[in-house]
């Protein structure tokens, strides 16, 4: 049988292609961030300890913003805050949602807010919870294992506190995440089905990484892999 010296030549995948955020530099060093929604306007950074979790979202909005987790990945019954900088001031609250409605603001604030503000990409609002606050009927325990998250924004501010004008169908969406079991190291994963991306510390630093695999079949036993890494 004729030997067969196939060469086959094939760009196997993008294994990932990712860049820093154009444009966004978080307030200090996170360990972990997103890009949550697909077009890249509602970016999370976050970080925790034993105790607590920091986050810091980045949107693309002058308007509100609501994020929060769900255990169901539903609107409701979901653990929110909603928030949003008016004239320089930044309005915040810990609220739970209970129907296809309005969140609805918590007898017990467990979520704080450590900075707010706009600036060129949008509103950027930093805030801080115990992973556990123990407030059961408000409040989403964090703890390991994936957990659905919740986010929607809305060009505009409301006109009052209480009124929260209801959020087109494109500003809103749900995205499940382990938030306490992410790998933290020194890779980057790209899932194209469902856009998912860890993004590392690296990352935090506009740094753009480009990974190309080359897959080159000489024979049946000899493959040559080439990884090609790019920094940009
Ligand atoms: C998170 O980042 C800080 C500094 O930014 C670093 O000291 C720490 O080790 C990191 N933690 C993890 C789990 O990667
Ligand atoms: C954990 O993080 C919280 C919020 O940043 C902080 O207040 C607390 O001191 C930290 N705990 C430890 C043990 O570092």
């Amino acid at each position: 049988m004729a030997r067969q010296q196939m060469i086959s030549l094939a760009i196997i995948s993008y294994l990932a292609m990712a860049w820093g955020y154009a444009g966004v530099k978080p307030t200090e060093p996170f360990n972990y961030s997103i890009e949550v929604d697909p077009n890249g306007d509602f970016l999370l950074f976050w970080k925790f300890n034993d105790t607590h979790i920091t986050f810091e979202v980045h949107v693309k909005t002058y308007g509100y913003v609501g994020f929060g987790l769900s255990e169901n990945g539903n609107m409701y019954p979901a653990d929110v805050v909603v928030g949003w900088v008016k004239d320089g001031v930044t309005h915040f609250k810990d609220c739970h949602t209970t129907a296809h409605a309005s969140p609805v603001v918590d007898i017990h604030q467990d979520w704080f807010l450590l900075h707010g503000e706009e600036n060129d990409f949008g509103t950027v609002l930093k805030f801080v919870r115990k992973l556990d606050t123990c407030d059961k009927n408000e409040d989403e325990k964090i703890q390991d294992g994936t957990i659905r998250m919740i986010y929607s924004y809305h060009p505009n501010d409301p006109v009052t506190d209480d009124s929260l004008i209801y959020h087109g169908p494109d500003h809103r969406g749900t995205k499940s995440l382990s938030l306490l079991s992410m790998s933290s190291a020194a890779s980057v994963t790209w899932s194209t089905d469902n856009h998912d991306v860890r993004l590392y510390d690296f990352l935090n630093e506009n740094v753009r990484l480009l990974y190309v695999v080359l897959y080159i079949r000489v024979t049946e036993q000899l493959v040559y892999l080439y990884v090609f890494t790019i920094f940009m």
